[in-house]
C-alpha cells in the first residue's frame, strides 16, 4: 500500500467533463484574458468570502506584491513578516520594495501572534504579512488592532473560517494562490487578492495591468498579472466544490485523531472558533526526519516544510543581521507533514498512526 502526501488527482476526476466543456467553450469564445469569465469568477470568489471585492491575478506570489503596492507600501519601508512560512511570501515584500522585517511564530499554533508581531515593529514599518499557515487562520483580528494594515496570506487556507468569518476575509487584504497542489486548485498558475476596500481593489486592478485602468493612460509602474479565462472557467467548476472537500480534510484529521496520532507527535494548537482547512497535516516530533524515513520505507510520503527558515536563506542576507527566531528555527527542525486530502480514507489514516506507533 502507498499513502501519497497529496492526492489531486481523485477529487477533480468527477469533474473532469464539466472542466473540459469549459475549456472548450472559453476556446470556441476566443477571449483569453480578462474576460467574462474572470470577471464571474472575481464576483463568485467575492461572495464565497463575503468581502466587496476581489482581483484575478496570476499567482499568489504576485497577489502579496500587488496587494503591498495597493496599500501604499512604498520603497524603503519595513513590513513584518515571518519567516516560517513558504519562500514568496517574504520574497514579494522585496519584490515590491519593502525591506522583510522577520518576526516569529508561536510553537504551539504555528502561526504569527500579536506579541511576536510587536517585537519586529520600528517606526518604518507600514504593513504586517501574515500567513494562514498550513491552512489554519492567524489571529488577524488581533493583528489589525496594531494599528497597520493587514496582508492576509491565505495562499493555504481558502475554505478555513475564523470566528464564523472566512480566511480572506480578515485581513484589509488577503491573497491566493490557486497552484494545483492548492485546496482550491487550477491546471496551472493563478492568484487572487480580496478586500473590501474598493479604492485598493481598484488600485490592484490597474497594477495588474502595467499600472493602467484603460490601457491608454499608464498612472504606476505596474506588473503584466492577470489570471486567464481558462484558468478562471476552471476555477467557476471548482468553487461549488471547495466546502466540500474541506469537509473532507476535517474528517480526515478527525481520522488521525480518533486513531490516536496524539500518543505519538504534537498537532497544532488550533484557535478557539477556528475552523482550518488542513491544506497540510502537520505534526510535529524531535525525530521528525528519522520517522519521516521510516514511514516512507513504509509506502507512506510525508515530508518536512521549510526546513531552512526564510531568515537563514542566502537571498534574505541582507534583511536578517541578529535575527533569532526560536520558535521558527525548532519548527523547521522538527514539522512534519503527513498524508492529506478530502479523500484520505480512514482506514489509511489509521495505517499512518500504525507507522508512527511503531517508529516512535
Ligand atoms: C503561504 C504561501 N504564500 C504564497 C505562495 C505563492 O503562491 P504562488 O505559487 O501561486 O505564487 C504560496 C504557495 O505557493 C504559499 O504557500
Amino acid at each position: 500500500m502507498t499513502i501519497s502526501l497529496f492526492d489531486t488527482e481523485t477529487p477533480l476526476a468527477p469533474l473532469r467533463e464539466a472542466i473540459q466543456e469549459r475549456v472548450a467553450a472559453v476556446i470556441e469564445g476566443g477571449a483569453y484574458i480578462l474576460g467574462p469569465e474572470v470577471e464571474a469568477f472575481e464576483r463568485e470568489l467575492a461572495a464565497f468570502l463575503g468581502v466587496g471585492h476581489a482581483v484575478g491575478v496570476a499567482n499568489g506570489t504576485d497577489a502579496i506584491v500587488i496587494a503591498l503596492r495597493a496599500l501604499g507600501v512604498r520603497p524603503g519601508d519595513e513590513v513584518v513578516v515571518p519567516s516560517f512560512t513558504f519562500y514568496a511570501t517574504v520574497e514579494a515584500v522585496v519584490t515590491a520594495g519593502a525591506r522583510p522585517r522577520f518576526c516569529d511564530v508561536d510553537s504551539a499554533t504555528r502561526n504569527v501572534t500579536a506579541e511576536t508581531v510587536r517585537a519586529a515593529l520600528t517606526p518604518s514599518t507600514t504593513a504586517i504579512v501574515a500567513v494562514d499557515l498550513f491552512g489554519c487562520p492567524a489571529p488577524i483580528p488581533e493583528l489589525r488592532q496594531l494599528g497597520l494594515p493587514v496582508v492576509e496570506d491565505a495562499a493555504q487556507a481558502l475554505g478555513a473560517s475564523l470566528d464564523g468569518e472566512r480566511a480572506g476575509a480578515l485581513g484589509d487584504v488577503a491573497t491566493f494562490s490557486f497552484y494545483p497542489s492548492k485546496n482550491l486548485p487550477c491546471f496551472g498558475d493563478g492568484g487572487a487578492l480580496t478586500t473590501d476596500d474598493a479604492e485598493v481593489a481598484e488600485v490592484a486592478r490597474a497594477l495588474r495591468f502595467h499600472g493602467s485602468r484603460d490601457k491608454q493612460s499608464f498612472h504606476y509602474v505596474g506588473y503584466n498579472s492577470r489570471l486567464d479565462e481558462l484558468q478562471a472557467a476552471i476555477l467557476r467548476v471548482l468553487l461549488p466544490e471547495l466546502d466540500g472537500w474541506c469537509e473532507g480534510r476535517r474528517g480526515a484529521a478527525e481520522a488521525y485523531g480518533e486513531a490516536g496520532i496524539e500518543r505519538y507527535v504534537t498537532l497544532p494548537a488550533l484557535p478557539a472558533q477556528a475552523e482550518p482547512a488542513w491544506h497540510l497535516y502537520v505534526v510535529v516530533h524531535p525525530r521528525a526526519d528519522e520517522l519521516i524515513a521510516g514511514l516512507s520505507e513504509r509506502g507512506i510520503q510525508a515530508r518536512g516544510y521549510y526546513r531552512v527558515p526564510i531568515h537563514r536563506q542566502p537571498a534574505m542576507g541582507p534583511f536578517s543581521d541578529g535575527v533569532m527566531l526560536a520558535a521558527t528555527d525548532e519548527l523547521a527542525r522538527t514539522n512534519m507533514a503527513l498524508p492529506m486530502s478530502p479523500v484520505l480514507a480512514p482506514e489509511q489514516a489509521q495505517a499512518v498512526v500504525t507507522a508512527l506507533a511503531e517508529l516512535t
